[in-house]
């Protein structure tokens, strides 16, 4: 199998596992957190998987919710600031293959090489959104991408 078809194998079973824990019994925070444990644990490009709620109160700032990975110190992120904060304000996928070139960027760990961040919309809304760091630079592709949406689409049923 090509590299390609290969990510895509693994998506579409990681697919059917995330289907699985958004029908199971357990609460939203709960089924967040196995949602990041699990893509953590199987993707191996992925090195931090988190979530980012848009807070009740200002909806113009995200608060982080569960995640897997180091602890960040980014816990409240206004709208605008960083990547997330970029992504939250445009409502856009950001898929940042080498971070050391941004300028409007919040750093975690000197580790990170790349990030990818996707809104959860609901109703035209955005509720939060799925944020990935890893370790390599480039390690995204097109597929991450609508995979990650997919995911998001599918997450949004929470809301
Ligand atoms: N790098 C993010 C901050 C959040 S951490 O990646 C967990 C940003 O620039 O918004």
């Amino acid at each position: 199998m090509t590299p390609t078809k290969l990510k895509k194998a693994l998506f579409d079973s990681m697919e059917e596992s995330i289907n699985n824990i958004l029908s199971g019994p357990s609460n939203t925070e709960e089924k967040l957190q196995k949602i990041s444990t699990l893509l953590k644990e199987k993707i191996p490009h992925y090195h931090w998987v988190g979530f980012y709620l848009v807070h009740k109160e200002n909806p113009k700032e995200l608060v982080l919710g569960p995640f897997k990975g180091d602890p960040t110190d980014h816990v409240r992120i206004p709208f605008g600031r960083g990547i997330c904060g970029q992504a939250a304000e445009r409502k856009e996928t950001f898929m940042i293959q080498d971070v050391s070139k941004e300028t409007n960027y919040l750093s975690c760990s000197p580790e990170v090489k790349s990030e990818i961040v996707v809104p959860i919309m609901k109703d035209d809304k955005i509720v939060g959104e799925l944020d990935i760091d890893s370790h390599d630079i480039s390690p995204f592709t097109e597929e991450d991408e609508s995979f990650l949406k997919k995911i998001c689409d599918l997450i949004s049923g929470l809301f």
